[in-house]
């Protein structure tokens, strides 16, 4: 039993895992001052199967993925702890060129902003292709044939008519989907998908969340789903990781999350969750406004906002308790919030 806090049972083998982030750390060092943005961040990844990450915006979702992915802005940004393992190699430990051939080819990333990623003076199929031939050297037309098929796998229709399509005639959903397209054009055995739906509306979301499922089985994908956004990853996700202030403040399968937070935080995202059940009635939201990371409180970094902070809350930083089943919060009364006795 030496793997790390955030292990299940389940999901312990003995081969490495695909992707684990160990008490990671980043700050960003600017004109006003150091804001330590990651915190003790660890989460890890194993193929198949989904991991969110939940958080407020500025909670440092992005930052941790974007240093999986090796694009963290150095500087400002700088690493000052942690490791980021990827079957068992430390991606912080490599050269550029070794994090290069990672990027793409064994780890992709998808973004919010489908339409700011793509060229708009190019076609999507070249788009698509151009990553076959430069990083794969797949002749034109294989490169064309393979960028018709990926096209197809993310469900556009007529891909074969619209490969020839600029992204601007694309909708926003297919755009997303030429984005997924792209990240798939390499095979990466995990992608990371930053709020990849949060750009828009409610139907097109769902059938994305639905693709992102479907590809994650069909290609035994390990995948992050970032998300601010609880009510979306209810169907999609195995486990949850919450983020409050850099770090993971909740972990827990999304059963058990949905049914009972280990966290006060877990708790007010839950609640504002809109119901079917709940129409016409008001939405709780959660109080007060995320830390200014330059200047974060004492103790927990949570307390200003929560109902149920005592004095430890102020004084002392909350450990990360074992709950079992790999179920961990940072939270001083946890157990008892577990219980209904808070
Ligand atoms: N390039 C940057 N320079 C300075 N601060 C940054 C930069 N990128 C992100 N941050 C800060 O890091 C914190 C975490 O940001 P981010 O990871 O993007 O949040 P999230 O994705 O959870 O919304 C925020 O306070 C943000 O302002
Ligand atoms: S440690 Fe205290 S302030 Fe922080 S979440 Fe728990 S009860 Fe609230
Ligand atoms: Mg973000």
């Amino acid at each position: 039993m030496t793997g790390p806090q955030t292990d299940f049972p389940a999901a312990r083998a003995s081969t490495p895992r695909l992707l684990e982030v160990d008490d990671l750390y980043v700050e960003f060092h600017t004109r006003d001052g150091i804001a330590k943005v990651i915190n003790g961040v660890s989460y890890h990844l194993d193929p198949g199967e989904t991991l969110a990450v939940l958080g407020e915006s500025g909670s440092g979702k992005s930052v941790t993925a974007q240093t999986i992915m090796g694009i963290l802005d150095i500087p400002p940004g700088k690493v000052t702890g942690g490791r980021i393992l990827y079957q068992d190699r430390d991606l912080l430990k490599m050269s550029k060129e070794e994090r290069r051939q990672i990027r793409g080819q064994e780890i992709a990333m998808i973004f919010q902003d489908a339409l700011s990623a793509l060229n708009p003076v190019f076609t999507v199929g070249n788009q698509i292709s151009e990553t076959l031939r430069k990083r794969k050297g797949l002749s034109k037309s294989d490169a064309t044939r393979r960028a018709v098929e990926l096209m197809d796998l993310v469900k556009i229709p007529g891909a074969r008519a619209r490969i020839k399509d600029y992204p601007h005639q694309f909708s926003g959903g297919m755009r997303q989907r030429v984005m997924i397209a792209m990240a798939l054009a390499l095979d990466p055995k995990v992608l990371i998908a930053d709020e990849p739906t949060t750009a828009l509306d409610v139907t097109v979301q769902a059938q994305i969340m639905d693709l992102l499922a479907d590809l994650r089985r069909d290609l035994n994908m390990g995948m992050i789903l970032i998300t601010h956004d609880l009510g979306v990853v209810a169907d999609v996700a195995d486990r949850i990781a919450v983020m409050y202030a850099g770090r993971i403040v909740e972990h827990a399968d999304v059963h058990a999350l949905y049914k009972k937070p280990a966290h006060p935080y877990t708790e007010g995202l839950l609640d504002s969750i809109p119901r079917l059940d709940s129409k016409g009635a008001e939405l709780a939201t959660i109080k007060g406004l995320p830390p200014n990371l330059m200047k974060p409180p004492t103790g927990c970094a949570f307390n200003p906002r929560c109902k149920y902070a005592k004095d430890i809350c102020v004084t002392d930083v909350p450990p990360l308790l074992q709950l079992g089943d790999g179920r961990t919060s940072a939270c001083h009364f946890a157990k008892e919030l577990l219980d209904g006795r808070l």
